[in-house]
Parts: structure tokens; C-alpha cells; sequence
């Protein structure tokens, strides 16, 4: 009884970071290769993230129903990755996805937003950015839990501007 009750306290402190971040995937998809959606016609985003993080799989579930294609790229160093996209360290999530033309979106971002800035394509912007993980943003669902976000735009200087500011769950979607 005494021993199993520990080994049982051992795993859940174990996995409370885990749970802690939101990111865990149970029925983690296979470590290396592409996933791709069916529908075709529809603007492309190549989603680059980790293996084990189901959030960015729910956010890509997120985009397919909403407009966009999106292919998976399960990678090691995304911090070298979004580096090298010029997502500097204070912008950054979980996943980054890259459009056809290059603009990066940076973590739980709208799909509404995303069809947006890709219609308008602001001069001097990079993508859009939605830093950490906010509770209640496309792919981190929590029920009404929600917590007011900023969607920031990304310049080619390394500057920020606010895109739009997200008070409630109902103005993500369209
Ligand atoms: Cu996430
Ligand atoms: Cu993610």
C-alpha cells in the first residue's frame, strides 16, 4: 500500500511540469517524418514544433478548420530555429508555422488573424506573434477559462507593434 501510494507520487510530481506547460501528447505521434492535412486548394503553413507537445497539434486542428492547410515538422532546436526566423526570445512559443511566402506566425495566433495579415501583408512585417501560451487561445482550450492576449506583429527591425488585442474567447473566431 505505503510503497504504491509513493511510487504513485513519484510519477505525478514527474509529470506536473508536463501538465504544468499543457504541452503533453498522449498518443504521441511518431517522432520523425510529415504529417499533412487532405484538403488541397487551401493556403499552405508548414508548422514547425516538438514531438511531444499536443498543443500545437490542437492548433493545427485549429487551422483546418478554418482555412488553412498546415504540414507538421517535428523538430530538436526550435530555439535555433525561431532564432534564425528572427523571432527573438521574448516572442516565442511553443510552434512556429512559415507560409508559403515566408511570414513566420508564432505560437496560439487566431487562424482569423493569420488570414488577415495575409491578406494585407503590412510593409516592414515578418509575421505575427502570440508569446507564451495563453489560456483559452486556439489549441489551449480550457473550457471559459480565458486570459486576455496580445497578438503582436513582428517587424523586419525586431521591433513589435500590437496587431490586436483579444479580450474575450468569442473574438478568436470568425
Ligand atoms: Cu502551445
Ligand atoms: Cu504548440
Amino acid at each position: 500500500m505505503f510503497i504504491s501510494h509513493l511510487i504513485t507520487k513519484r510519477i505525478f510530481a514527474a509529470l506536473m511540469p508536463v501538465f504544468l506547460t499543457a504541452c503533453y501528447d498522449a498518443d504521441n505521434e511518431a517522432k520523425s517524418g510529415q504529417t499533412t492535412s487532405q484538403q488541397s486548394n487551401l493556403p499552405v503553413l508548414e508548422v514547425y514544433k516538438s514531438a511531444t507537445c499536443g498543443c500545437c497539434k490542437k492548433w493545427m486542428t485549429h487551422l483546418e478548420k478554418n482555412g488553412f492547410q498546415s504540414i507538421s515538422h517535428n523538430m530538436n532546436d526550435l530555439a535555433s530555429f525561431k532564432s534564425d526566423k528572427n523571432i527573438q526570445s521574448q516572442f516565442q512559443s511553443c510552434h512556429t508555422a512559415i507560409s508559403k511566402d515566408g511570414y513566420v506566425f508564432e505560437g496560439h495566433i487566431p487562424a482569423k488573424f493569420i488570414q488577415k495579415f495575409l491578406a494585407e501583408k503590412p510593409e516592414g512585417a515578418i509575421g505575427l506573434a502570440v508569446p507564451a501560451m495563453p489560456l483559452g487561445s486556439p489549441g489551449m482550450e480550457a473550457g471559459d477559462n480565458f486570459s486576455p492576449y496580445t497578438i503582436l506583429m513582428l517587424m523586419a527591425d525586431g521591433s513589435s507593434k500590437t496587431y490586436a488585442q483579444i479580450k474575450t474567447l468569442q473574438e478568436q473566431y470568425q
